[in-house]
């Protein structure tokens, strides 16, 4: 038996620090170093966006394709990218990956119209490297797509006759499918046979989430109530079915927290640092908050801030509904946000008229998200739903305590501060039931009320400084996960 550690391809479609929307980010930046350190021969495949094929270095082209998925020329490249531990394969395609906005849509919003070859061809060459016709010198043993923009792999696999390749597919959001016309099937190389409702059709379209659910030999989530909620109608985008059939193959994974990056102790990104044993540094963090934003300098108003994409996923409207009774209390807020108008057009009223009391900024900016989960007392995510959710975790460690709907992960990972809790010493912020107004209203003066006796908040903000959830934990539950499956494998 081979004692070679078992090769591990990692696709997807962002990574941290260099390409990011969102908590995917984060989570491809972090995973594949966590689970290399665990010994595996871990490496991972993107897009050959310009802001990854330009900081690469020890570049070879270990492929020259011809055309495919509307791309004149495809290359596929390895080398190294910094900050990223392990060899990572880009997809060097200009013509598909070389534009202005996102990974996903163009600088009004919108999704590019080609984004099925876009990411069909990033599923394509993921499964082609396990075929070994790709970089004949490293071929994967399991392929780890994830959300929709790596759903493909595991149906490439599946459908191809001499596959002993073993298929992770983990969701991410549930809510975002793409979705593509039956006519893209022999652009996409998929078979009409896969068209079916046995298969990946959805509602008359291809779905490329539904082909990773559908396809793959095991599927994850990022936390176990997600894992549970996406079974329901409530929260299964219309694949609560199919999820359901495959639900024992179904894993929840709580996403862990890279401390390199987020940790009050050590942030580059802060001009001090405080830790769990000196709590008290951290109002220097928050009067240099308060000062960067223009919002009065005042230690006792209870600052919330919120760092999020402002979309209806995340129950902003619901805070922006509550917060003009907070006002009233001596409470300010800080936000940091960008996507929907509508939502941005009202955090811009309520910030015009509670000036030096709230503060909005429409922007995707790095170091003002660590100031902000540093800065405040509390980090307020009130998401309807929440997959696993990543900044209630940052605001654990660095004691800004998280006010949140009980959902998701956020459900998983945060301890409601009610008298047994406190009593016991195990709260870590604030939890509401119902994603309604009147819920978080409650939970808010609830936080209000706790924050105004010091000596009661003071053992919540140590306790959240000490959770811990780094990728270690979570690193070695997806290890176990590939060892189970790479041992019913059928050998190469
Ligand atoms: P989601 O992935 O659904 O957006 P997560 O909580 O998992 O939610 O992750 C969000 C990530 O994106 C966090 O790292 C957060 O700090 C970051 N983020 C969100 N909005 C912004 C922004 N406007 N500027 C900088 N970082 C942001
Ligand atoms: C998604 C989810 C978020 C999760 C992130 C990383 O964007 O909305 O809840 O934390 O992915 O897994």
């Amino acid at each position: 038996m081979s004692t070679s550690p078992p090769r591990i391809l990692q696709v997807g479609a962002e990574i941290y620090p260099l390409v990011k929307t969102g908590g995917l980010g984060d989570v491809l930046g972090a995973l594949p170093s966590a689970l290399s350190r665990l010994g595996l021969a871990v490496r991972l495949l993107l897009p050959g966006y310009p802001a990854l094929r330009q900081p690469l270095t020890n570049v070879r082209l270990v492929c020259r394709l011809g055309p495919a998925f509307g791309a004149a020329s495809v290359q596929v490249l390895l080398g190294r990218l910094p900050g990223v531990e392990v060899p990572v394969y880009l997809i060097d395609a200009p013509s598909l990956y070389d534009r202005p906005g996102n990974p996903y849509v163009d600088g009004r919003g919108q999704g590019w119209s080609d984004n099925p070859q876009r990411f069909g061809l990033l599923g394509w060459v993921a499964a082609y490297l396990a075929l070994g016709d790709i970089d004949p010198a490293w071929r994967p043993q399991l392929v780890h797509g994830h959300d929709w923009h790596a759903g493909l792999a595991p149906a490439y696999l599946a459908l191809h006759p001499h596959t002993a390749c073993r298929t992770v597919f983990t969701i991410h959001n549930l809510a975002f499918h793409g979705l593509f016309p039956q006519e893209l099937l022999p652009v996409l190389q998929l078979p009409e046979s896969s068209f079916v409702s046995d298969g990946l059709e959805f509602h008359g379209e291809g779905s490329m989430i539904k082909a990773g659910l559908h396809y793959a030999d095991a599927i994850t989530t990022v936390s176990p109530s997600y894992a549970r909620e996406i079974q329901t109608p409530a929260f299964g985008c219309g694949l609560e079915g199919v999820i359901a059939q495959r639900r024992a193959q179904l894993h929840g994974i709580l996403n862990g927290v890279d401390y390199a990056v987020w940790n009050s102790t050590s942030d580059p990104r802060l001009e001090t640092h405080f830790d769990a044993a000196h709590p008290e540094l951290k109002a220097a963090a928050k009067t240099a908050l308060q000062r960067q934003l223009g919002l009065r300098v005042d230690p006792g108003a209870m600052l919330i801030g919120v760092v999020s994409r402002l979309t209806s996923q995340k129950g902003l409207d619901l805070l922006l509904a509550v917060l003009p009774s907070l006002l009233a209390e001596n409470v300010q807020l800080a936000l940091l946000g960008s996507g929907d108008a509508e939502l941005e057009a009202a955090c811009r009223a309520l910030a015009a008229a509670a000036p030096g009391q709230v503060e909005a900024r429409f922007d995707y900016d790095e170091t003002l998200a660590h100031r902000i989960i540093a800065g405040v007392d509390v980090v307020a995510v009130p998401s309807r739903f929440e997959p696993c959710g990543l900044t209630q975790l940052y605001g654990l460690r660095y004691g800004s305590l998280p006010l949140v709907h009980r959902v998701g992960g956020l459900a998983d990972t945060v301890i409601d501060a009610n008298d047994a809790t406190l009593a016991a010493d195990t709260a870590t912020g604030f939890v509401f039931d119902e994603p309604t107004a009147d819920a978080l209203a409650r939970a808010a003066r609830r936080a209000l009320a706790l924050y105004r006796q010091p000596e009661r908040w003071k053992p919540v903000v140590r306790r959240a400084m000490q959770q811990d959830f780094s990728w270690d934990g979570a690193a070695l539950v997806y290890a176990e996960l590939y060892r189970q499956l790479l041992a019913a494998a059928p050998s190469a």
